[in-house]
């Protein structure tokens, strides 16, 4: 990996990623969604040492939606455990790499061990100033936007703030990723090209790249790919571009 490449002209700060595809993986090559899952945490490990390595500062991965509870009992167990699982391994590595990790997601509601390993390795890693790993877990947008909805109308009906004080800064600061940088760049693996239900009010200006590969496949040479696409990209905001304005 190219060490450094926050120092590049136009590299992105904050990149988000729905990493889907797992199951047709799997399916493809005649095997249980399980192993396309189990694979996922492999490319979900590459991914997060090259963006470390190439200096991103934050790294926001979808890896269970609010909707996936839809899902077969068993493959929810299944992605649960391999979460834990992940936590369990992983999180000493990454403190010792200096990544801060971080969850967003609806808390409420989840098993009180799953809770306890999530505050603990925020808790652990809070201090560290390198990759911002966000996993965004019993995430989903509009869930997200609803509960700042109902934290902001608590705080007039208290009294604590008046209805004009509430402008997109307040309201992006009471989202669960409040503090941290929109995300540049948004990629999709898998082929599809929808956002279901990520970081709605976030991506607001986001440049998005869709992929073919399924989220197995993935790894840091496609993560440069991607950035490349980026980077070719004219972000105008809704202004002109810089050299005609
Ligand atoms: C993404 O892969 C992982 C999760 C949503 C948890 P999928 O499981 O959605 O795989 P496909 O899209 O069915 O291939
Ligand atoms: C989005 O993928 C959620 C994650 C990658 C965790 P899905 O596979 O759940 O999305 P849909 O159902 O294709 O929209
Ligand atoms: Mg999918």
């Amino acid at each position: 990996m190219s060490p450094g490449i926050l120092n590049v002209d136009g590299a992105p700060r904050h990149v988000a990623i729905i990493m889907d595809g797992n199951g047709r993986w799997a399916t493809q090559r005649g095997q249980p969604r399980s192993v396309g899952h189990r694979q996922g945490v492999e490319a979900l490990r590459r991914t997060t040492r090259a963006a470390s390595d190439m200096g991103i500062s934050v790294l926001t991965l979808y890896s269970f939606s609010s909707e996936n509870w839809s899902r077969p009992q068993a493959e929810v167990r299944f992605l649960l455990e391999l979460l834990r699982r992940f936590i369990r391994t992983d999180v000493a590595e990454l403190h010792q790499s200096g990544v801060r990790i971080m969850i967003i997601g609806d808390r409420a509601g989840l098993d009180p061990t799953l809770r306890t390993m999530f505050e603990e390795a925020e808790v652990l890693t809070r201090e560290n100033t390198g990759l911002k790993l966000v996993i965004a877990f019993n995430y989903g947008s509009r869930q997200e936007i609803t509960r700042a909805v109902q934290a902001l109308a608590r705080k007039v009906a208290e009294g604590k703030i008046s209805p004009e004080d509430i402008t997109p800064s307040v309201i992006g600061n009471h989202l669960d990723t409040g503090g941290l940088p929109e995300p540049d760049l948004l990629i999709r693996t898998g082929g599809e090209q929808r956002l279901s239900n990520y970081l709605l009010w976030q991506c607001a200006y986001t440049e998005f790249v869709f992929m073919p590969d399924y989220w197995p496949e993935f790894d840091g040479e496609r993560l440069r790919q991607a950035i490349e696409t980026y980077r070719l990209r004219d972000r105008r905001f809704g202004g002109l571009k810089a050299q005609t304005a």
